[in-house]
């Protein structure tokens, strides 16, 4: 059950969370340290230049810490309404829970709240997103990827040659929920927080559409078919999907076009993205990170095969302007709780994705949080894994993932887990982001 399953921590010996925790967390901490000097010596402010050291001993100050393995401290106050909640689990973790042996999903969300609290609590910092430099340079590699995607896109819109290959209309129609559904998961595989050092080369691997059709026997749990049967199935008249972001850049834009195709194909009637509330996990989406995205995909500089991009930007714009896709918050998306705390922590965003048609969650993080980063048996039902959100919760849950941590369920079989093991050892298949998952739950 639920309630016991046991959740990864930072101590626990060969895992991802380990490993993170002693490699990853104090190289991403000396990065913001990094940042920071860059940008104040680009400023033409004194003050915030005077600023930054205060903020960069700060980050100096958490890095040691975690390099001697430390308690966590209680986080100050800076007007956050989520603080007294990190604070209370950190009251009920105790003294012994350091950066080295603490609950891997808990402490990596203290450890990005924590630089938050530095710079809200700032004069000259208060909104400064010292991840922007590194998400906006890595979108700009992302180049043949987009434009390959932008131009991919304007035809399958506009092109009715599916149904011209002897495929019935509602099998082309299939198959192009299942391409566009693949291509917002493996968006999924760029995240900075685990990619940074990739060459360009790499990165673009990752990317192109037919990197994209051979890692479909990658997908570990698909259930593709299942979320299909059930739009086909239900009322049209007014459908809303949510999606819960993870990356911005070129996560992001593949989020965004396969909002546009739901909603030009009509299985949405409106769509909302929900953004987090301030920089999270290095890259994920915060609303200023939206009107990036437009800025960036109208630059020439950045994007210079201007054919398909023009066309399509407008295509997205038409979207946002009539009100078909929104972007909203809410603070629960950054709270340091799995989200089998939802009912508890955030009763009315519960209530309010009851009303959706399909909530679709992106990426790692919001799957350890949706089956508690639990160290369930590879074989457990998804809708098991999901606790309070599983069954009779009312919520029709779609996760894609690519597979970048020490959790993963929903697998068919104990035989197909032992191919797996075998097939990528060490439990590469759950960590190397090569693998992925395409879960639904019903909610029934
Ligand atoms: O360990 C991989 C990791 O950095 C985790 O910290 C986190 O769960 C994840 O990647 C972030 O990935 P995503 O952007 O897909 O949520
Ligand atoms: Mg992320």
């Amino acid at each position: 059950p639920a309630d016991q399953v046991k959740q990864v921590w930072t101590s626990d010996d060969d895992t991802m969370a380990k490993q993170t925790a002693t490699t990853r967390w104090p190289k991403i901490v000396q990065g913001t340290i990094d940042d920071v000097r860059q940008t104040a010596a680009q400023s033409s402010c004194a003050a915030q230049q005077e600023e930054r050291f205060a903020i960069q001993s700060a980050l100096k100050e958490m890095k040691d810490e975690m390099l001697q393995n430390k308690t966590l401290s209680r986080l100050p106050a800076d007007g956050g309404g989520d603080i007294e909640g990190y604070n209370t689990r950190l009251a009920y973790l105790g003294d012994k829970v350091t950066w080295n042996a603490a609950p891997w999903l808990f402490c990596e969300c203290y450890l990005y709240r924590r630089i938050q609290t530095i710079f809200a609590r700032s004069r000259h910092w208060q909104t400064y997103d010292v991840f922007k430099r590194q998400k906006d340079s890595t979108f700009a590699k992302s180049r043949a990827a987009v434009e390959e995607l932008a131009s991919r896109y304007m035809h399958i819109i506009t092109d009715s040659s599916l149904a011209a290959d002897g495929v019935t209309d509602d099998e082309a129609k299939k198959l192009l929920f299942v391409e566009m559904t693949e291509i917002a998961l493996w968006g999924n595989a760029t995240d900075l927080s685990l990619l940074s050092n990739l060459s360009l080369e790499q990165i673009q691997s990752l990317q192109g559409r037919e990197a994209i059709a051979k890692s479909q026997r990658n997908i570990v749990d698909n259930d593709t078919d299942q979320v299909w049967m059930y739009l086909m199935h239900t009322p049209r008249s007014s459908r809303r999907i949510d999606i819960v972001l993870d990356n911005a850049g070129f996560e992001f834009f593949t989020d965004v076009l396969y909002a546009s195709y739901l909603l030009e194909s009509g299985l949405a009637s409106s769509i909302r993205f929900h953004v987090k509330d301030f920089p999270w996990f290095v890259s994920d989406v915060t609303p200023a990170d939206v009107d990036s995205l437009f800025s960036h995909l109208q630059s020439p500089e950045i994007f210079p095969n201007r054919e398909y991009l023009d066309r399509l930007l407008r295509r997205l714009s038409k979207h946002f302007d009539s009100g078909a896709l929104t972007v909203i918050q809410h603070p629960f998306w950054t709270a340091g709780c799995s989200f089998h705390k939802m009912h508890s922590q955030a009763p009315d965003l519960v209530e309010d994705l009851k009303a959706s048609s399909l909530i679709i969650f992106k990426g790692d993080l919001n799957y350890r949080k949706l089956v508690k980063d639990g160290l369930w048996p590879h074989t457990t039902p998804f809708k098991d894994a999901l606790g309070p959100l599983g069954a009779k919760s009312g919520l029709k849950i779609l996760a894609l993932r690519t597979n970048k941590a020490d959790v993963c369920v929903g697998i068919d079989s104990q035989s197909r887990v032992d191919a797996l093991y075998e097939e990528a050892p060490q439990g590469a298949w759950i960590r190397n982001g090569k693998y992925a998952v395409v879960s639904f739950s019903d909610g029934e």
